[in-house]
């Protein structure tokens, strides 16, 4: 019951007091998930790049310093509307700028163009996808050709959460994921172990064939 709600607000946070203590919960423990998904997603200066889930906006944070050209944007998708209003106060000078712009929408359901996106990034997010296929075929449909898809997990701390039941289905498993991208269209797709200091994470690959 505990883990069935705490599940419920890690998957969409509400203005609540439990909502409020994630969201500085995100900021001290998933920095650096979401700090390296940035890096390796190696990022150029006049690219388009999405978050999905971007929570209270870390790494939407760190994106943007990357995209430094003039056709440089960053884009963002949440369908918590506690996180959206949160990341937009934290953008509110690039989002006034035009250099980012956030959607509270589903993963699922994206007002985003076909063939718009350079790179998507996202931390702690698919485990939450009721239909993986369904937001797979939708991150395919919005990348170039040949666009760069990069996802970080904490595989040791998912499972311990797991096998709590914090999660609604078997959906956090990478296998899974890396499953609905291949049937979603997605080519050179795998999985790798990574280090930041003393911690180890895992990271998930895979380009958008077209
Ligand atoms: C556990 S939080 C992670 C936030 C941030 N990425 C981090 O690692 O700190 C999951 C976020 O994904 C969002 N989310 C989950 N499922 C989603 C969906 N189907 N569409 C849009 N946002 C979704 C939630 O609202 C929440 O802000």
């Amino acid at each position: 019951m505990l883990a069935r709600k705490l599940g419920q607000q890690l998957g969409r946070p509400t203005q609540s007091l439990v909502g409020w203590v994630l969201s500085k919960f995100f900021k001290v423990h998933n920095h650096l998930l979401e700090e390296n998904a940035v890096k390796l997603s190696e990022i150029q200066p006049d690219e388009t790049v999405l978050e999905l889930g971007h929570g209270p906006g870390l790494g939407l944070q760190e994106a943007v310093q990357k995209l430094t050209g003039p056709q440089g944007k960053l884009l963002g998708v949440d369908y918590s509307e506690y996180m959206h209003r949160m990341a937009s106060e934290r953008l509110q000078e690039q989002i006034a700028a035009g250099k980012v712009k956030l959607f509270l929408s589903d993963v699922a359901e994206m007002p985003i163009a076909d063939n718009s996106v350079d790179k998507v990034f996202h931390c702690n997010c698919y485990y939450f996808w009721p239909d993986l296929k369904r937001a797979t075929k939708e991150i395919h449909r919005v990348l170039k050709p040949g666009g760069l898809m990069v996802t970080t997990i904490r595989l040791d701390r998912v499972a311990l959460f797991a096998s709590k039941k914090v999660f609604p289905s078997e959906n956090w498993r990478p296998e899974a994921y890396m499953q609905a991208l291949e049937s979603s269209g997605f080519t050179d797709i795998r999985m790798e172990e990574r280090k930041h200091k003393l911690i180890q994470y895992e990271a998930i690959f895979a380009t958008a064939a077209k």
